[in-house]
């Protein structure tokens, strides 16, 4: 049985809490898009601190899980160290099972410096970027000639050479475009990168065709995927996205397997919508029940630790996820965040300038003149998060939680009262 996590909304909807808790029956966890962008917290027990991972998948608490970075990634060999080194701190030894694809594209100084050059001189226009030079990075690998991959760094001579001239083009290009009078130095980014390949050259490998033997083999593969589809390139929010296929669309350019080969499809939501950096956001509430789900929720970015911006469940936004990722199932996170809102609101179609609209919107612009048409449900008091069972929750949480997944059309699997493993109560 192979299963893909992907998230519905704007990103942090809790996919790391739900793949490690699927990892426990997973041979394989496969990180396939995004790259240090992403934050995934996990928490295996309450008595110790979270784990906050960016590039490592979710699946590597787990001692007896093979863990893949695979060529989808935008691979920031700086961070990944950071993460090793603070993994072994507590007692985990990721390189134990990790690999990484030679097909990879490394995320580079200049591309994080790029990132922000971009964004200053973007002004208000801003997209609100996480400054870790995923767009810069993907970039490259679309114009090809200014591209660097995990393979590189296996053959240190040729990659000096490419090195060298890319800097060049940089160093004319940010002076031209953005007045930048401090050239990147060649030596110092080498050095770098001859660290990385000492460090990393031994699990780099193709990890396309690990994923085939293992599929042969039989074994459970996990997928996760990072953002969410509203940030996906293609299919959210643009201009105001990330530079990936972050909806479930991405899996298999981004591993090398075919889509038919994943028989879950497991959808992440939070029971309301969070957003973070600029776009349009329908349903957002800047206002009290805003700043309640904020401090409530601890909504606060894992890798930028920028306020999230809060709001109502949006189920036109969900409802297209689910249309365009073949979703088969949901799993909603948050659920407990929820307890002390006295109405709950769900948003249920749009109207642009009086008009019903009939399928989510392409164009920001549109997006942002939306008018929510809202459902109220009662809310609920009670503290969720001691329950440990479904069946233990207020008929107005389970009234609501039923309610999504009607109007979603999709069965909602699983339900979250908290970040712990033992948070995650299954439906019945
Ligand atoms: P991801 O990027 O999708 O992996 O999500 P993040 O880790 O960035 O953000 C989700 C946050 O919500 C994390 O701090 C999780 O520990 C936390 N979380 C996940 N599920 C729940 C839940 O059901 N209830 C509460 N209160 N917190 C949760
Ligand atoms: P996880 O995997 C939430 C957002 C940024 C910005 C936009 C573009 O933790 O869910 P980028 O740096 O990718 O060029 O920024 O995308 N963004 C995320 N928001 N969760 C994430 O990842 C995100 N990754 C990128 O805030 O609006
Ligand atoms: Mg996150």
């Amino acid at each position: 049985m192979n299963s893909c996590v992907v998230g519905l909304q704007w990103g942090d909807e809790g996919k790391g809490k739900i793949v490690d808790i699927l990892g426990e029956t997973a041979d394989v966890v496969v990180r396939y898009s995004g790259g240090a962008n992403a934050g995934h917290t996990v928490l295996r027990n309450k008595n110790e601190a979270s784990f906050a991972l960016h590039l490592m998948p979710s699946g590597i608490l787990r001692e007896n899980t093979q863990c893949l970075i695979t060529n989808g990634v935008v691979l920031d060999a700086e961070t990944l160290l950071q993460e090793i080194s603070g993994l072994q701190a507590r007692g985990i030894d990721p390189m134990k099972n990790l690999l990484i694809s030679c097909r990879a594209h490394l995320v580079m100084p200049y591309h994080k410096k790029q990132d922000r050059l971009s964004e200053e001189a973007l002004g208000k226009n801003k997209i609100g970027t996480t400054a870790r030079g995923i767009g810069p990075c993907y970039g490259d690998k679309v114009a090809r000639s200014t591209a660097l991959r995990a393979a590189d760094l296996l053959n240190l001579d040729t990659m000096a050479e490419k090195l060298r001239k890319i800097l060049e083009i940089k160093n004319q290009t940010f002076a031209a475009l953005y007045g930048d009078t401090e050239p990147l130095q060649f030596d110092t980014i080498f050095e770098q990168c001859k660290i990385w390949a000492a460090e990393l050259g031994g699990i780099i490998t193709d990890t396309t065709a690990y994923l085939h033997k293992a599929i042969k083999e039989g074994k459970s593969i996990l997928f996760e995927g990072a953002q969410g589809t509203m940030l996906d390139l293609d299919h959210g929010t643009f201009p105001f996205v990330t530079s990936s296929n972050a909806s479930a669309v991405g899996l298999s350019a981004a591993t090398g397997v075919p889509a038919r080969a994943v028989d879950r499809w497991i959808g992440v939501a939070k029971a309301y919508s969070t957003r973070v950096g600029s776009g349009p956001f329908p349903t957002e509430q800047d206002n009290e029940t805003g700043n309640y789900i904020r401090e409530k929720g601890h909504e606060y970015g894992t890798t930028t630790g920028r306020p999230r911006r809060c709001g109502w469940f949006d189920a036109v936004a969900v409802k297209y996820a689910i249309e365009i990722g073949g979703i088969t199932e949901i799993t909603l996170q948050h659920v407990d965040t929820l307890s002390g809102i006295k109405e709950l609101k769900i948003c249920t179609s749009y109207v642009i300038d009086g008009k019903a609209v009939d399928f989510f919107p392409a164009e920001a612009d549109d997006l942002a003149r939306v008018e929510c048409v809202y459902e109220t449900m009662p809310g609920f008091e009670v503290n969720l998060r001691d329950v440990t069972d479904y069946d233990q929750l207020p008929i107005e949480a389970k009234n609501y939680v039923r309610r999504l997944s009607e109007l979603l059309e999709t069965p909602i699997s699983m339900v979250g009262v908290g970040p712990g493993r033992e948070q995650t109560l299954a439906v019945k």
